[in-house]
């Protein structure tokens, strides 16, 4: 990768750009591998990383999770897991161990048994939300086996998850009478907290552990404790206890997979790319002060306020706020680029840019070299 990215992403775009519709997502897959190989090596040869796979949402990047070796991740959705499972059966990869990070409820959880039980050579753990709610799942259990579940700890996020100390007063009482699961894991997400909060997530992982030793002293083993997304992996890597228990410690950072502008200190630390652009196209000049893109809100970061991504290339062309299909950007001075221009935005957030997509066009050094579908979008049915 010796040429500015952007000098690629032009290369690879110019034989197609005739027929490229614009807003379009694009992934650099050099990029992508750079930014895996320093998780990976962060993560101490990548066995203390359990990725989010709700960030890239394509077989194709998964892939590229495997390839460097990575064999454990987390999803959210059903789709999410219906991807993980077929994409471990179609590469014929083997150990890959994938939980549901997500309080289902219990007809959720036996949709995804159903598909969890096409695929039996994958490990799927499912997450409890409460002791109310791991008694509400057993129902719903095939009662042929016993599936691995992990505890949702409440560490100060108050998004899902139960204090530890209700998790401890009530272990006892639910693991003895709990049918179809197996507890196995502690999982608490900081989602909350920044790079430098680390005395704060100091005091959840603390939390975690002392957890994990009163589980074990009520005959509860904790295999895995799994903390963690891509704003403070440093902090739980870094802390002595969630490394030095009998239990195994991960994270799961997704966003840095393909990075956005938001991971300004992992970006710093790990030297990470950008790995997700949008091509857009100037639709409108005023010839003065301000040109419009066909990027608004529909087509990059949706959740975030002005400026919701950055022009490569252009640092004095400001985002400013979107309306559904149009962003304007300030020129700050500079000569208008022409009517239908295309530009690269890097998104602010990238996890919800991707998906707003239904495909990616994978770029490779100078090339177009595939299309990536994504597991986007909501359906109505549990099938
Ligand atoms: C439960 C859980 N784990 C991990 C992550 C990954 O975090 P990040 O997107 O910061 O990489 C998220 C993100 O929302 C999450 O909700």
């Amino acid at each position: 990768m010796h040429a500015p990215q952007h000098t690629r992403l032009d290369a690879a775009v110019a034989p197609l750009v005739e027929r490229l519709a614009t807003p379009a997502l694009f992934i650099d897959l050099d990029a992508v591998d750079h930014n895996i190989a320093a998780i990976v090596g962060r993560c101490g040869g990548g066995q203390r990383w359990r990725p989010h796979v709700k960030t890239i949402k394509q077989a194709a990047l998964l892939e590229r999770l495997f390839a460097a070796g990575v064999r454990a991740c987390k999803c959210a959705t059903l789709d999410e897991l219906r991807m993980v499972l077929e994409t471990a059966s179609s590469t014929g990869t083997r150990g890959v161990d994938v939980l549901v990070a997500y309080p289902l409820h219990p007809g959720a959880l036996e949709a995804a048994i159903r598909l969890a039980q096409v695929h039996p050579s994958v490990r799927v753990s499912f997450l409890a939300d409460s002791p109310e709610h791991a008694r509400a799942l057993q129902g719903a259990s095939d009662g042929e086996r016993r599936w691995p579940l992990f505890l949702d700890v409440d560490t100060g996020m108050h998004r899902t998850g139960t204090f530890a100390a209700r998790w401890a007063a009530q272990i006892r009482d639910l693991a003895a009478h709990l049918k179809g699961f197996e507890i196995v894991g502690l999982h608490g997400y900081e989602g909350h907290l920044g790079w430098d909060q680390r005395a704060e997530a100091a005091a959840g992982y603390d939390a975690l552990c002392e957890l994990a030793r009163r589980l074990g002293d009520a005959g509860v083993t904790i295999a895995e404790i799994c903390t963690s997304g891509s704003h403070t992996y440093a902090a739980a890597l870094d802390h002595a206890g969630l490394a030095g228990g009998p239990w195994h410690h991960t994270v799961s950072p997704g966003t840095l997979v393909l990075s956005d502008r938001r991971c300004g200190p992992a970006i710093a630390e790990l030297g990470l790319l950008q790995a997700a652009l949008v091509a857009t196209r100037v639709i409108s000049r005023d010839g003065v002060r301000r040109i419009t893109v066909d990027a608004g809100s529909k087509a990059i970061a949706p959740d975030c306020p002005a400026p919701t991504c950055e022009v490569v290339g252009w640092p004095e062309l400001f985002p400013q706020t979107p309306s559904e299909e149009h962003l304007p950007l300030d020129l700050g001075g500079l000569a208008p680029p022409a009517l239908g221009r295309l530009l690269w935005l890097v998104p602010q957030h990238v996890c919800t840019t991707v998906n707003l997509y239904r495909v990616a066009l994978l770029v490779r050094d100078h090339a177009v070299v595939g299309e990536s579908p994504i597991a986007s979008g909501h359906h109505p049915w549990l099938t």
